[in-house]
């Protein structure tokens, strides 16, 4: 799938979004490398806490769809005048399922592309010997 396919169901998935707190809507649409795209919307919720990001949206569809997946590339959209790159915790989650290229990009002509390891550099593993 090409990138303006990708970035074209990330605008749809943000359409989507349950946002009524921060009226921030949040669309993401990830490649597989077995070559399938899931995405995923944030969901809000009154208890802010329980909130969950598109991104980890998109991974758990990926995930229920077809089992453990490596995530080739992450694009997320924001209605906005500029980008916004995935949060902390989104990054960690994403770290999880492979290094993939992450772009972000908006309703302006601002976009950028980071490898998941330049976003989050010296994630948590699990190493316990
Ligand atoms: N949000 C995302 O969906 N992804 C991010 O990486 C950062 C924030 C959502 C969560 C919340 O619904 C809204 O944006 C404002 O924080």
């Amino acid at each position: 799938m090409s990138e303006t396919e990708l970035k074209e169901k990330a605008i749809e998935a943000a359409s989507k979004a349950y946002a009524p707190y921060s009226n921030f809507k949040v669309g993401a649409a990830l490649l597989t490398k077995s070559g399938n795209v899931y995405t995923g919307c944030n969901i809000e919720n009154a208890s802010y806490g329980l909130t969950v990001c598109a991104e980890r949206n998109a991974i758990a569809n990926a995930i229920n769809a077809e089992g453990v997946i490596v995530i080739k590339k992450l694009v997320v959209y924001t209605p906005t005048p500029k980008p916004t790159p995935p949060c902390g915790a989104c990054r960690q989650v994403i770290h999880e399922f492979g290094n993939p290229e992450v772009k972000s990009f908006c309703d302006g002509e601002e976009s950028n592309i980071h490898h998941s390891d330049d976003l989050l550099p010296h994630a948590f593993e699990l190493k316990k010997d």
